[in-house]
């Protein structure tokens, strides 16, 4: 064993998939150039074709250069790639995993730590956890300090009762404490900074509160439609797809109480704590819609009611939020790509300045926005120069790339690979998270296919979504806002 670290494998099971090109492989490549990759780490793909190494290196070469094309550099990949090794295997062959272990103890300078990274179909996580742990692969080696752990990515089941079976079948195999739910929306530099902002600042959290905030918005837009897809979408729908792991996931690290620490267990705490906290949402308060012409691609069925777009309006019953409407809108084929967390905040209590005719009067906006243009913007009124009281609503900027523009904003799976191997799991969902969130979906998903539920309605390519989204919000007096507009 080297003196200076621990072999570390990183096993990838599905690495002949999109994952593995477009975001793993560049995330390693991308920590190992910036030294953060320990000089004992290897990297062994798993996957049934045929591919000799050289073949398989030339394959992820491109992908690095094609999604990673300002900082891929040949010379240095040709020292990364050494690192990379592969194994043909059946994931849903048993015995494929003690030839697996056999393989990756030839290559482990003695007792070795394992990163298992499930970028395989749903369908096999439970048999690849069930035979990592039928061949010993699973548990930590405690004698020598040697870990063992597992990444898995969504989707943790298609409603409640399958997610429980996933981590039944997973905790057959590994303990809680060694598996890494990954959320990318968590390993979002932007995202991550919503707790730094919240609770490195003084300012902020007096004000953070029912008192102070009149709605919270969540607006998670994406301008690209199913593309190719549909087989996995038109059986998902963006409550499974979009709503159960990423909105919910910035929901709580609006609304969490305070952690004590940035512990793991400190701040999936009071993730669980607040996603226990909201209401049953109730039907009405729900809008579900469907792109023009999604029906159309191919894939989908003819009569598909998947919807692409949702907007909900729910409460948190707590001491900090009761009454405060909490806004979340999603979907496909929108106007642009944006991520936005907006804190509207309450009007002033009596306004002595006139408004001129007709005027509308714009409330304190926090925009905190997750991408793209990642930063934090606060709007607030001020008097029009030269004027006897006008005001006009003004910002103050903080964007990313003027204040830390040496350093570029990196993918998240940069971070969350990082983090799995360092043994943090502050980024990760925790069993009990992930059961909550589908305990707030699923009776949507099971209400959206009974007659109380609202009409699945169309709207544009290109729009923001259907108007019943904007009439949920005028029902309270609100409106969707975005900081940038
Ligand atoms: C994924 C969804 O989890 O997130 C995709 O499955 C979606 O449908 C994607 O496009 C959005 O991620 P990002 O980082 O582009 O906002």
């Amino acid at each position: 064993m080297s003196e200076l670290c621990q072999s570390t494998s990183i096993v990838i099971f599905g690495a002949s998939g999109d994952l593995t090109w477009r975001k793993l492989i560049p995330a390693l490549y991308n920590n190992f150039k910036k030294g953060r990759l320990s000089e004992c780490a290897n990297v062994v793909g798993f996957a049934r074709r045929p591919y000799s190494e050289d073949a398989f290196r030339a394959r992820l070469r491109e992908g690095v250069a094609q999604f990673s094309p300002e900082t891929f550099d040949p010379a240095l990949w040709e020292q990364f790639a050494p690192r990379i090794h592969y194994f043909q295997g059946n994931l849903d062959q048993a015995e494929d995993f003690p030839r697996l272990e056999a393989f990756l103890r030839r290559l482990e300078d003695g007792p070795a730590n394992r990163l298992y990274y499930l970028a395989t179909a749903p369908e096999y996580y439970a048999a690849v956890a069930g035979h990592l742990g039928a061949a010993g692969m699973s548990r930590d080696d405690e004698v020598y300090g040697a870990w063992r752990r597992i990444i898995v990515e969504k989707p943790f089941g298609h409603d409640l009762q399958s997610a429980r079976e996933l981590t039944h079948a997973l905790h057959a195999a590994f303990d809680e404490r060694q598996i890494y739910r990954i959320d990318h929306y968590l390993g979002k530099e932007t995202s991550q900074n919503i707790l730094f902002f919240r609770f490195a600042n003084t300012i902020f959290e007096p004000v953070w509160n029912r008192r102070y905030v009149s709605n919270v918005q969540i607006t998670v837009a994406e301008s690209v439609d199913i593309g190719t897809r549909a087989g996995y979408y038109d059986t998902s729908g963006v409550l499974r797809d979009m709503f159960q792991n990423h909105l919910l996931q910035l929901l709580a690290l609006v609304a969490m109480e305070p952690p004590a620490s940035f512990e793991a267990d400190a701040v999936r705490n009071e993730t669980v704590k607040v996603l226990k906290s909201i209401r049953p949402i109730s039907l009405e308060d729900t809008v579900r819609a469907q792109y023009e012409g999604y029906r159309e691609t191919e894939g989908t069925a003819p009569n598909s009611q998947t919807p692409t777009y949702a907007a909900l309006k729910l409460f948190i019953d707590n001491w900090r939020w009761q009454g405060v409407p909490f806004y979340l809108r999603s979907g496909k084929a929108l106007r642009r790509k944006i991520s936005e967390i907006i804190i509207e905040f309450q009007r002033p209590p009596h306004l002595m300045f006139r408004l001129p005719p007709g005027a509308d009067f714009s409330p304190n906006l926090l925009a905190l926005t997750i991408q793209p243009d990642e930063g934090i913007h606060l709007r607030f009124q001020a008097k029009v120069p030269d004027s006897d009281q006008d005001m006009r609503p003004v910002d103050m900027d903080f964007h990313y790339r003027d204040s830390f523009n040496d350093r570029s904003i990196p993918e998240a799976y940069e971070r969350l690979l990082l983090e799995a191997l360092d043994g943090d799991a502050s980024l990760f969902t925790r069993s009990d998270g992930i059961e909550a969130s589908w305990m707030l979906i699923d009776p949507l998903l099971e209400g959206w296919q009974t007659p109380a539920a609202p009409p699945l309605v169309t709207y544009p390519r290109g729009t923001w979504g259907p108007p019943e989204a904007d009439a949920l919000l005028a029902r309270a007096g609100h409106r969707w806002r975005l900081g940038r507009e």
